[in-house]
């Protein structure tokens, strides 16, 4: 682990330090703060540069530590993130694409990649992932409808697409990338929610391991390192990776903290030596936990078997509980305030939980029985008529009369949502979790995407992006 090792190297020395940072391994932290976290943590808070890598005394271990990610992830070429799977998905657009080129990309994008085409000024062709129509569920980017976006936009220059989706659907990447390489076009995947994939086969296969060409992953996410770190990887001859490189160092700050690095490098590390047994016993329980709840009346789980698809990540949960009689954020509020249990995620429908390998069988049991007391609290409700997702048809691509570029910087004004539709967007709308733009700039805004979002702001959506969070207005492009 040579970052984790440069750390061990500095920290047994006693340097006196006048660079970065300022707190000096904690002496000039306040005293609530070395409480909070530790004087062990704050003297570790080293910079990478002249901290736990410094060319004049050892090698570049960044430079070994990624080409071991590298290995573990089966790239050519692996970049460890401090600005997590968002910094990866602007700088592998910033390396590949130029101002005005075409684009393939599922709607069904993060915020961040949205950004990356406001930064880039790419044309998007939006393709909208298949839908399970009854459950409103994503469930995918067929590779047929990737065929038919390349025939009708032959000088594509990438196709981009999540994968899995937050709701834990990954598409046929292997058929995507059989179809994209035939006619000489790469494919990236935001791959944020699939960073354990490549360890254990009883999960989806990973986007490297597909023969895609570019893919980011957040190993904060779905494996046990810090808060801000991912990888981004990439493999063939289709990819600049030096360029690539450079417009990493854009993408992030300039002063990455040592420790983010070193938690990707002990994760690479222990994925490599023991994922596939630690995995295994985070697959198990969540077979056995999913047996349970399914037994929980008035709740239901949507999982590859419900939707009928085979790639699903049996580690996420999507618990519709709507048909308990309460929307997925009372559910949340519930567990938080209740039991002390944090969600992933709630819409109006259901919350998303996901397990991990840092999860124990007590962790998992207060879950089920909390579901099991809130089913028994509301026996009898009626369900709620909903099965609009934050994730299913609202996101689908309307039309679209400009680039997400020049509608974001368009002159604009804020118009009320009454007098909002039919006008083009120059705002971000943003529903968070799980981040995917209902509204993005350069859409033709809709009225029942206008509707679905006034409904869930009166729920409680936490809104994103736009200028106006509460959605009294919204920004349009000035006629
Ligand atoms: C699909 C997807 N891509 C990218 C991101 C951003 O990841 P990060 O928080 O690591 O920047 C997220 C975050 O939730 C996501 O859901």
């Amino acid at each position: 682990m040579p970052i984790v090792e440069g750390m061990q190297w500095y920290a047994a020395r006693d340097f006196a330090s006048f660079a970065t940072p300022g707190h000096r391994r904690g002496s000039g932290t306040h005293p609530d703060l070395i409480d909070l976290f530790g004087a062990k943590a704050w003297s570790l808070d080293i910079p990478v540069s002249g901290g736990a890598t410094d060319v004049h005394f050892i090698e570049d271990v960044v430079e070994q530590a990624e080409a071991l990610g590298a290995d573990a992830w089966g790239a050519d070429h692996c970049h460890y993130l401090v600005n997590g799977s968002s910094a990866g998905n602007l700088a592998f657009f910033l390396a590949h694409l130029n101002p005005g080129d075409r684009v393939i990309i599922s709607r069904d994008i993060h915020k961040s990649l949205m950004t990356a085409l406001i930064h880039t000024g790419v044309q998007p062709i939006y393709v909208a992932p298949q839908l399970h129509a009854e459950l409103d569920f994503g469930i995918g980017i067929d590779p047929a409808q990737v065929e038919r976006a390349i025939a009708a936009n032959p000088d594509a220059r990438l196709i981009a697409l999540v994968s899995p989706s937050y709701s834990g659907v990954s598409s046929d990447l292997e058929a995507i990338a059989e179809v994209a390489h035939r006619h000489g076009v790469p494919v990236y995947v935001d791959e944020a929610w699939g960073p354990h994939f490549h360890f254990h086969p009883g999960l989806p296969v990973s986007a490297m391991a597909a023969g895609i060409d570019g893919a980011v992953t957040s190993t904060h996410k779905a494996l046990a390192a810090f808060t801000q770190s991912a990888v981004l990887n990439v493999q063939g001859s289709m990819i600049n990776n030096p360029r690539l490189k450079t417009t990493v160092g854009m993408s992030q700050t300039t002063s990455p903290a040592a420790y983010i690095l070193a938690s990707i490098d002990a994760v690479r590390s222990q994925m490599v030596l023991h994922g596939r047994e630690m995995l295994e016993r985070t697959l198990e329980m969540a077979r056995a936990a999913r047996e349970r709840i399914r037994t929980i009346p008035g709740i239901t789980i949507v999982d590859g078997e419900t939707l009928g698809v085979a790639r699903y990540d049996p580690t996420k949960f999507v618990i519709d509980v709507a048909t308990m009689g309460i929307t997925g954020f009372e559910a949340e509020h519930a567990l938080r305030n209740r039991f002390h249990i944090n969600p992933e995620a709630s819409d109006l429908v259901s919350i998303v939980c996901f397990f991990t390998v840092g999860d124990s069988q007590a962790t998992i049991d207060r879950l089920v029985s909390a579901l099991e007391t809130m089913a028994r609290e509301n026996r009898g409700k009626p369900p709620i008529q909903t099965t609009l997702r934050s994730s299913g048809s609202i996101v689908r691509p309307g039309i679209q009369v400009m680039t997400p570029r020049d509608a974001f910087f368009a002159r604009s004004l804020p118009l009320p949502l009454a007098e909002a539709a039919g006008k083009v967007s120059a705002d971000l709308v943003i529903p968070y979790p799980p981040g995917i733009p209902v509204i993005a700039p350069g859409d033709v805004i809709e009225q029942h995407k206008l509707d679905y979002l006034a409904a869930g702001v009166a729920h409680g959506f936490y809104i994103s992006g736009a200028v106006d969070p509460e959605l009294r207005t919204i920004q349009v492009v000035a006629d």
